[in-house]
């Protein structure tokens, strides 16, 4: 057998696995066809640069997946019947030797903190955070408002427009941005979602180099806007209280910090809200030193337990803040609206950047979407939702306590509001959920939210997606499967 064509990607998973997958990506391309024996383990091995236990462990693990089969004695070979249903292998090979390179002219690397999008595979039970409960997303009310969008006017509303967005949309945002979030006479950008938000401002704000401090537990796709414009971003330490002040002022004196990303009302990933004193001091660290604050204030109807607190935009006589906010959560996530308020004199650079980019957002959606404020079925839709995210985050708490009190160790602090729960478990996080998943049940480890990526005992628990019932199957199936896991030392 001719040599294998192996890819192996530049990421931080362990390389047996990498190489497993340049493997499986081989066969998926066609180099290897089912049937067919691959090279021998001594030639991966010196291809590949690696002992020769990495390349075994790495066929193993195809093997396990059903990629391959071994029989002793012989080469392992590609499995007839593959395991994956969409896959059909190429019946001949684009190329044995190295493929064409492809664009073959010059280009930029477009730079990310290389933190890859966590998979989200269709498992039985998925504690994923952040995503709203679209089973309940009330479709024909919000239809007749799309339908009236096309009904009347359409040939005005469905034109380029404004670049800020839908003028109806924006009055009716404005007026509700001031009654429930204390943001008065905002400058207002829609945007596609929040990520087209820190997209923009990592263009207007960042050359190559500059630092930017973020929360180094924190939201990955926001640091990948960031780092697409050079960002080097730092890590600020996160406590059981948010954002730590100390830190922040530390890095300021050290370095010139062009930017602090900071989740203030509900932290990512943990979602604990940070105290007023915290929020005041790191104002004022930020203003002694000029370094503008993105806030994300992502999830915000979704607080339970009181109301919460407003944005620092809210409060903000210096100018440093550039709010940024989301309908993803309550409206849902492909409709990619989103929307900043700005300092004033940042709005027309970052409107002549947006048309650069993207030029406006659908009227259409955001037609919909005034008209649906206006009615009052958004509203109601809300109220609806914080109640019912509210009972899910109970029968996540009462099955947590239910575990607790049967001696598994966990430990958590439930959040006032938010989408998810921050657990601490007696194992490793990321082998929990290699466990978890190998029984249909879908959570997020610790490393994946760390800016450094290392090991971690935590787990994020997205409950809003799943009924009480769901949770307390899902939960049962987790605790199950990590049962048999030794205890994590560290
Ligand atoms: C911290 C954080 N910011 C922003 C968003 C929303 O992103 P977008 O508006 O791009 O959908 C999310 C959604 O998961 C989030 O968790």
């Amino acid at each position: 057998m001719r040599d294998l064509v192996l890819e192996i990607p530049a990421d931080d998973r362990p390389v047996y696995l990498r190489l497993a997958q340049a493997v499986r990506e081989a066969i998926r391309k066609g180099f290897a066809q089912p049937g067919e024996a691959i090279p021998s383990t001594r030639s991966l091995a010196r291809a590949a640069g690696v002992h020769r236990h990495t390349v075994m462990a790495a066929l193993d693990e195809l093997v396990a997946e059903g990629w391959l089969s071994a029989r002793p004695g012989q080469a392992y070979r590609v499995e007839p019947d593959l395991p994956d249903p969409y896959f059909r292998p190429a019946t001949k090979p684009a190329a044995r030797s190295a493929p064409k390179p492809q664009g073959a002219f010059p280009f930029r690397i477009v730079r990310s903190s290389s933190r890859p999008a966590p998979e989200q595979p269709l498992l039985p039970y998925r504690f994923q955070g952040g995503l709203p409960d679209l089973r309940l997303f009330p479709a024909d009310e919000f239809r007749s408002h799309v339908a009236d969008m096309l009904r009347t006017g359409f040939e005005s509303h469905l034109t380029y427009g404004d670049v800020a967005g839908f003028t109806p949309f924006l009055r009716t945002l404005g007026t509700y941005l001031r009654r429930l979030r204390g943001l008065h006479a905002p400058h207002l950008l829609v945007t596609h979602g929040s990520q087209e938000a820190a997209f923009l401002v990592g263009q207007l704000l960042i050359s190559p180099g500059d630092v930017v401090a973020v929360e180094a537990l924190g939201y990955p796709p926001t640091w990948n806007a960031l780092a697409a414009a050079g960002a080097h971003l730092v890590g600020l330490a996160v406590d059981e209280a948010g954002l730590v002040p100390e830190d922040f002022a530390r890095l300021c004196s050290r370095r010139r910090v062009r930017l602090l990303c900071l989740t203030p009302l509900h932290q990512y990933p943990t979602t604990v809200t940070l105290p007023v004193a915290r929020r005041m001091e790191i104002y004022r660290i930020a203003q002694k030193h000029g370094v503008p604050i993105l806030e994300d204030d992502y999830d915000h109807e979704y607080h339970y337990r009181c109301q919460p607190l407003p944005p620092l935009a809210s409060e903000d006589p210096q100018g440093l803040v550039l709010y940024v906010s989301t309908f993803s959560k309550v409206l849902y996530p492909a409709a990619r609206v989103g929307f900043m308020a700005v300092p004033q004199g940042l709005f027309k650079p970052l409107s002549e950047l947006k048309r650069f980019v993207s030029r406006q957002n659908d009227s259409l959606i955001q037609g919909a979407l005034a008209r649906w404020m206006e009615e009052g079925g958004f509203s109601r839709h809300l109220r609806r939702m914080r109640r019912t995210y509210a009972e899910r985050l109970d029968a996540l708490v009462a099955v947590l306590e239910e575990a607790r009190a049967s001696g598994v160790d966990l430990s958590w602090r439930t959040p006032d509001g938010g989408m998810a729960l921050w657990l601490k478990i007696p194992w490793d996080a990321e082998r929990a959920a290699a466990a978890a998943r190998a029984s249909g049940v879908l959570v997020h480890p610790e490393p994946l939210y760390q800016l450094r990526p290392g090991a971690g005992r935590h787990l994020r628990l997205g409950f809003a997606n799943l009924t009480p019932a769901e949770i307390r199957a899902g939960m049962k199936r987790l605790l199950a499967a990590c049962a048999r896991l030794p205890a994590s030392r560290q």
